[in-house]
């Protein structure tokens, strides 16, 4: 079976492009392999967030994940800074990453630009500890959008290095994990483009029912078709593109034939997808809520991941420490 694992960013909330796009995959994905999912805390801290916040920020990213659907009796769910393994595992590799390889780094490069008074080491060794988060448990897969392809590139090469200097075949070298058919874009309401929080243009999963309303009412549309199946422009096909993903079958029909004989309003159409979208968004953000704020529920949950985690790493640790001739006396 395959070992596959899942950072997840500590901060921004999930949208339903996220939703859609990422995490029903992973709920599936869960059953099908021996999964690690963990909230990767220590690398928020490159960007120096307030320490007050901090906590509440892996609390919300927990709670969000564990209400879609990520189920702690079936996949291994903790907290990047429980396993402090995957801190020396870290240093460990460091060893063998060049502070050239790490400042072309386009991910570096993209912070100098954005925080120029915070160039920290951390931000510099940033795809080192990321390598350690999928090393230390020896992880064939990860499934990371376009942006992380570059750090798991780095990930191999850093591996394969490793491999080579020891002259050992110890770590694998991880592939991204690919959701082939089930791969879905969700576009933006905002008439073009894909959801993203970057974007500003997201329908989020703690969104009450009267936000979605109104984020749905907002959606950019146009005078109407005038003449039968004419072919959509981009704001209209990216409505219809979502209420095929939320609505029931039967109702992206009914609207796509009145489109197709210019007798679509298109306010009756934005009513049906934000009842269709709340009622996706509404059990999931009552269920984030009633997670959220049961901490002894949130601690079990933790402390029986990182258990579960840590068998793996102190294995790892083990071995990588006697093959780089770290022995006990
Ligand atoms: P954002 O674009 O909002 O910053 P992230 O980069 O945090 O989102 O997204 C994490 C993952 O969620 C991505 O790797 C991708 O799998 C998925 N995702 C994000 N936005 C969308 C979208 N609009 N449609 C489909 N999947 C998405
Ligand atoms: N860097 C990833 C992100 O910003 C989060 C992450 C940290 C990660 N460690 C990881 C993702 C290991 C996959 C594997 O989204």
């Amino acid at each position: 079976m395959e070992t596959v694992l899942s950072g997840i960013r500590s901060t921004g909330q999930l949208h339903l492009g996220n939703y859609f796009g990422a995490l029903k995959n992973f709920v599936k994905m869960q059953h099908d392999a021996c999964c690690y999912f963990f909230i990767a805390d220590y690398h928020s801290l490159t960007t120096h967030p307030d320490p007050k916040l901090l906590h509440d920020n892996v609390k919300n990213a927990l709670s969000e994940y564990l209400a879609a659907g990520l189920d702690p009796e079936v996949a291994t769910i903790y907290i990047q800074s429980d396993l402090p393994q995957t801190a020396e595992l870290s240093l460990l590799l460091s060893m063998h990453a060049y502070v050239g390889e790490l400042s072309k780094t386009v991910s570096f490069k993209d912070k100098i630009r954005q925080q120029p008074n915070n160039i920290n080491a951390g931000l510099l060794c940033y795809p080192v500890l990321m390598a350690a988060d999928i090393l230390i448990h020896r992880a064939t897969r990860v499934p990371v959008g376009k942006d992380q392809e570059q750090h798991l590139e780095m990930t191999r090469n850093f591996a394969q290095r490793f491999n080579q200097f020891y002259g050992v075949d110890y770590f694998p070298l991880p592939q991204s994990y690919n959701f082939g058919e089930a791969s879905i874009k969700v576009p933006g309401l905002d008439g073009s483009g894909k959801m993203g929080k970057s974007e500003g243009n997201g329908v989020f999963l703690v969104d009450t029912d009267e936000v979605i309303r109104k984020k749905v009412m907002k959606a950019k549309t146009d005078s109407g078709p005038t003449e039968p199946n004419q072919p959509m422009p981009e704001a209209i096909e990216n409505l219809f593109t979502i209420m095929q993903i939320v609505s029931p079958a039967d109702t992206y029909h009914y609207f796509l034939d009145k489109y197709n004989n210019c007798e679509i309003r298109y306010g009756d159409m934005k009513k049906q997808l934000a009842e269709d979208m709340i009622a996706v968004i509404a059990p999931i953000r009552e269920r984030i809520d009633d997670i959220r704020s049961n901490d002894k529920y949130l601690h079990e949950v933790v402390s029986e991941g990182a258990r579960k985690a840590a068998e793996n790493a102190n294995r790892t640790l083990k071995e990588v420490r006697e093959i780089m001739g770290i022995k006990p006396f």
